[in-house]
């Protein structure tokens, strides 16, 4: 049985000019043998037709609080409960401050304010409207008291500006309705090891080499793997940030401390390398180096790491099915992240770049390239946690897709 399969969504679609996308969110739900409702607001039928979201759903549309018809038929108060899960799409800035204020001034307003079903909310307006101080307050108030969000993703929108305030995609929309819906867990019975953060290398007692990596993004896909029902270990380099909920979390400072540490994690299903592991590590002096008058400064040796992806990568019984990189470029990154996926023999790699001018290294946001054997698919800037739990989403499509045999030929191209 399909997950969500028998479960009923109550779906308000508001007035935005994604309000079309709405459409295509209640088609895919039904495909996933998930019951949808539609209630239409006012501003939103100046968008959709009551007769094209009816026909999609396959259910009749509500829109009117006093229509004796539709009271007669089902109340607002009974349409409230009669869901596992109400998902607001598009949500406005304008139905979120209704939502905020506790308003119940039209059927969708009223319902949303008489349910203690669960809310998911799908936002999408101008990227001035959602960074309005009045539009974080009211996500904020509603974000404690349980209503949960999907998006906005970044992107250029209908008027022609550009940054956050675009609906999410419907894949992510729907991985976030199935969540909720079943707590669904689709990687339930898998393993993971995720790689996060940066490696510090000593020099002396008192010195190291280290990156600028956060560990930010590593931490999010264990957190989403651990969401998804994963058992996750988590091997993760010198960061400030704490340990993931439901995720394993190991802590080491070199790289050939992570590398035993993945070691010990196998074997597992997934494996996902996010660490900006140190390429090299210094022979270490026991004692602090110091500044002799006079005589010239020290010459650090580099001695290459052990690369960890490479040799997780590498065909074994101990091989995971679905072994994931990273590449951090600063130029070409393209064809730098397509050539390391085949030199590290990974199944997928995920380019982004890390110039300093992006900010993606040690920023909240990303903007990747998933590059598999099949080509390269370019995902909008979005949020980390968002990049973890979209990942997390085709994870799960990949491992529900039955095990293929390597392709001999990419093994060829494999470079030594
Ligand atoms: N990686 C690893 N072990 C290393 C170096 C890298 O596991 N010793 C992994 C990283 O976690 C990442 C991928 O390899 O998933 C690519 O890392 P990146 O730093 O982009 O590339 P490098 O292999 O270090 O190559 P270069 O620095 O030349 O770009």
């Amino acid at each position: 049985m399909m997950a969500g399969a028998g479960r009923r969504v109550l779906l308000v679609v508001c007035g935005g000019i994604a309000a079309y996308k709405a459409l295509e969110l209640a088609r895919r739900l039904r495909e996933h043998g998930i019951r949808v409702h539609p209630v239409l607001t006012a501003a939103g039928a100046r968008f959709v037709t009551p007769m094209a979201l009816q026909a999609l759903c396959g259910e009749r549309v509500s829109s009117d609080l006093f229509s004796l018809t539709e009271e007669s038929e089902m109340g607002h108060i009974a349409l409230s409960r009669s869901s596992d899960l109400i998902v607001v799409c598009p949500a406005t800035a304008d139905i979120l401050a209704r939502m905020a204020a506790g308003l119940a001034d039209d059927l969708a307003t009223t319902l949303l304010l008489a349910t203690d079903t669960p809310v998911l909310a799908a936002p999408a307006m101008n990227v001035r409207m959602w960074e309005h101080p009045a539009t974080q307050a009211n996500i904020a108030t509603l974000r404690a008291r349980g209503v949960t969000f999907v998006g906005p993703e970044n992107g250029l929108m209908a008027c022609n500006e550009s940054g956050p305030g675009r609906l999410a995609e419907p894949e992510a929309m729907i991985a976030a309705i199935l969540r909720q819906l079943d707590g669904e867990k689709p990687l339930a019975g898998r393993s993971a090891l995720v790689t996060a953060g940066p490696t510090h290398e000593p020099v002396d007692p008192v010195r190291y080499l280290a990156n600028r990596s956060s560990g930010t993004q590593g931490y999010a896909i264990a957190a989403a793997l651990a969401h998804a029902g994963a058992k996750v270990t988590l091997v993760s380099g010198p960061t400030t940030l704490p340990d993931p909920a439901g995720v394993t979390t190991i802590r080491v400072e070199t790289a050939r401390e992570m590398l035993d540490a993945c070691q010990q994690a196998l074997p597992c299903d997934i494996a996902i390398c996010a660490a900006a592991v140190a390429d090299w590590h210094v022979a270490p002096n026991s004692q602090k180096i110091k500044k002799a008058a006079g005589s010239p400064p020290p010459v650090l040796h580099l001695v290459p790491n052990p690369d960890i992806l490479a040799g997780l990568s590498q065909p074994s019984p101990l091989r995971p099915r679905l072994v994931i990189g990273f590449a951090a470029e600063t130029e070409h990154v393209l064809s730098h992240a397509t050539a390391k996926r085949l030199r590290k023999g990974c199944d997928w790699i995920v380019a982004n770049d890390v110039s300093p001018a992006t900010g993606i290294m040690g920023g909240t946001e990303n903007e990747i390239s998933l590059i598999d054997a099949t080509g390269c698919e370019h995902w909008p800037r979005l949020d980390k946690s968002q990049v973890a739990h979209k990942l997390v989403a085709r994870i799960a499509t990949c491992l529900r897709a039955p095990q293929t045999d390597p392709d001999p030929q990419e093994a060829d191209e494999r470079l030594p």
